[in-house]
């Protein structure tokens, strides 16, 4: 629960983003699917904004911010950190961005951030780009990922995926019941995945990847 102000600040906020009616892809798959890759290579090609919910957590830890501690050990040890928190840094980020266009990485990543997301934005994405990569790859990929993350260590490796397992494939299957899925086979090279990505945002070749 926030105060009055801070309520009607993320009221202000929601619907200022319903009026700026941005375009959303929402982008899923296990931990190191490959979605920060893949998005970088849509932003180049395509001109969306990307925001990594992960990315934005991390940013917030640093800014030395009062949810900063909270945040380290949920991430530490492969929590979903409250959606109330996620959702306003995704909602400040496209508020401060002029893009009306935007990739939105590793969100939502269980039942509450959906629900959350869409109670406060009222927005729903166009569609769900969701990479499917094995666990044995996602797991080779993660421990050489080199990225100094403090949660790429087999522990939490471990963690995250069993809470990818249990509360976002369920949200995949929510967005697969409304037909939004677009599910990419994510195992193969980098390049042949983003040719079947490529295909998803040109327009006339949506058919290309189910
Ligand atoms: P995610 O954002 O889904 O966790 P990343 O894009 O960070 O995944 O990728 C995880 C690691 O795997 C990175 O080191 C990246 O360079 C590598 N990687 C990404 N896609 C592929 C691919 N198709 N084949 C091999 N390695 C990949
Ligand atoms: O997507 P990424 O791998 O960067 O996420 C790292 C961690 O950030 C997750 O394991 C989780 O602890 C946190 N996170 C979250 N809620 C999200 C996205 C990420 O709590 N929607
Ligand atoms: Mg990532």
């Amino acid at each position: 629960m926030g105060t009055i102000i801070e309520d009607a600040n993320k009221e202000a906020t929601g619907s200022a983003l319903a009026q700026k009616n941005p375009k959303i892809v929402f982008v899923l798959g296990g931990p190191g699917s490959g979605k920060g890759t893949q998005c970088a290579n849509i932003v180049e090609h395509f001109g969306y904004t990307h925001l990594s919910a992960g990315d934005l957590l991390r940013a917030e830890i640093k800014s030395g911010s009062e949810n900063g501690t909270m945040i380290q050990n949920m991430i530490k040890e492969g929590k979903i950190v409250p959606s109330e928190v996620t959702v306003n840094l995704l909602l400040k980020a496209i508020a401060e961005n002029e893009n009306d266009k935007f990739l939105i990485d590793g969100f939502p990543r269980n039942e509450e951030n959906r629900a959350a997301f869409e109670a406060v934005a009222g927005i729903e994405p166009e569609f769900v780009l969701y990479f499917d990569c094995p666990v044995e790859e996602m797991e080779k990929r993660l421990l050489s990922r080199n990225q100094g993350r403090e949660d790429d260590n087999i522990d939490t490796i471990r963690k995250r995926f069993k809470v990818f397992l249990e509360s976002s494939l369920p949200v995949i299957e929510y967005y697969s019941s409304k037909d939004k899925v677009r599910k990419i086979d994510s195992a193969k090279p980098v390049g042949e995945v983003f040719g079947t990505v490529k295909a998803l945002f040109t327009p006339g070749q949506q058919t290309a990847a189910s």
